[in-house]
């Protein structure tokens, strides 16, 4: 019965993978595997410069039926269509992870090693050649397929009409002599409420946790404790203490796998513990941003730990007495694409000479 059923599922999966050759097979090659990208690239910018474009590479290749598939549905849709004819000069660049050409390394450097994001992978540039966006593909995918809402919404969010008016109020966006990748990172880094379920790697945590380490503190007194957990029951405990305070059944901390929590010294022992915390939580997203991790600061830990329950969870993870909770990072790999962020207020900031 055993070898009938193995053979069953083996036949099952020969079935599907022939008929997933053939549909590749039937989709058209769009990928041109003997140009050189570098200068496909230095092509299609000057075109959208003549043209008042973007560039939009969509990175993948012939070997990649996702890819195949993602340039077959946006041209029979014709709204999709008309939004990139409108606003961006489209390429398809060639990249193949485990065949690397002379210029592999190079193009992917100039896209910002989009890889990461598995393939296709769209690289949004503007004129000049900046990377504006990385679209990570699977964001946009419903079933065997493609969400048409979610393309034609990644289409117009990123195009120049789109990011002119985002940037109407934050000049110095569009001045290249302040920007650099530090600006970048604080400008695109977005709350992210919804994450994979896969465990971040050590070396990521490390390098967060870090950042959070080299923060400015009052007097250089780096008063702050800061705890990563990653233990799937005392995730639960804190989940269930959050959703106490915050008096509902759902997961504050939005499933992310792991939670670094935030501690400083109670106000009659150091009145600035929270600027500090607070500091040390904002490098901390700032960090996981640039290397492509999300995360999303959640409140309530004040209250959390200010009980019997959160003093012996704090004694538990070997912390001092006399420290209060002050904030959390929710932080993994982001399962979403985040919001686009507001434009930023009228007069938010002024310069008085
Ligand atoms: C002090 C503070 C507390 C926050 N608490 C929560 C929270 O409990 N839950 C949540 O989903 N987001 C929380 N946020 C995230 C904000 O909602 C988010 O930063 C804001 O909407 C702006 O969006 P952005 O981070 O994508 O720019 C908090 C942010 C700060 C600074």
């Amino acid at each position: 019965m055993k070898k009938i059923l193995t053979i069953a599922v083996l036949a099952a999966a020969l079935l599907t993978s022939a008929a997933s050759a053939q549909e590749q097979a039937a989709l058209k090659k769009v990928y041109n595997e003997e140009i050189n990208p570098l200068e496909q690239i230095d092509q299609a910018l000057a075109q959208a410069r003549a043209e008042g474009k973007f560039v939009i590479c969509q990175v993948g290749g012939n070997w990649c039926p996702w890819c195949l598939r993602f340039a077959d549905f946006i041209t029979n849709d014709s709204a999709i269509s008309s939004v990139i004819e409108q606003n961006f000069v489209y390429i398809h660049v060639n990249y193949h992870p485990r065949k690397a050409t002379e210029w592999s390394s190079a193009m992917m450097q100039r896209l910002g090693n989009p890889e990461r994001f598995g393939f296709p992978v769209f690289v949004v540039l503007d004129e000049q050649g900046n990377v504006l966006h990385i679209q990570d593909s699977s964001f946009l995918e419903e079933g065997k397929g493609y969400n048409q809402e979610k393309v034609l919404r990644f289409f117009q969010n990123w195009t120049p009409k789109a990011i002119s008016e985002a940037n109407k109020n934050t000049p110095l966006i569009q001045s290249t002599i302040m920007d650099n990748d530090i600006l970048k990172a604080l400008r695109e880094r977005r709350s992210i409420r919804q994450y994979k379920s896969e465990q971040i790697s050590d070396e990521e945590l490390q390098a967060v946790l870090e950042a959070g380490t080299y923060a400015p503190t009052a007097m250089g007194r780096q008063d702050p404790w800061i705890v990563a957990v990653q233990d799937p029951d005392i995730i639960a405990q804190l989940v269930r203490m959050n959703a106490d305070v915050l008096g509902m059944d759902g997961n504050p901390y939005y499933d992310a796998p792991t939670i670094v929590l935030v501690f400083g010294s109670r106000p009659g022992k150091w009145g600035n513990a929270v600027y500090d915390g607070s500091l040390v939580l904002g490098n901390m997203m700032n960090a996981a941003h640039a290397f492509g991790l999300g995360s999303c600061w959640i409140l309530r830990e004040r209250e959390m730990f200010d009980n019997e329950e959160g003093q012996a969870l704090m004694r538990k993870f070997g912390l001092p007495e006399g420290l209060m909770g002050i904030g959390a990072i929710a932080l993994g790999y982001p399962a979403a694409a985040p919001q686009q962020p507001k434009a930023r207020k009228e007069g938010y900031s002024r310069i008085v000479k």
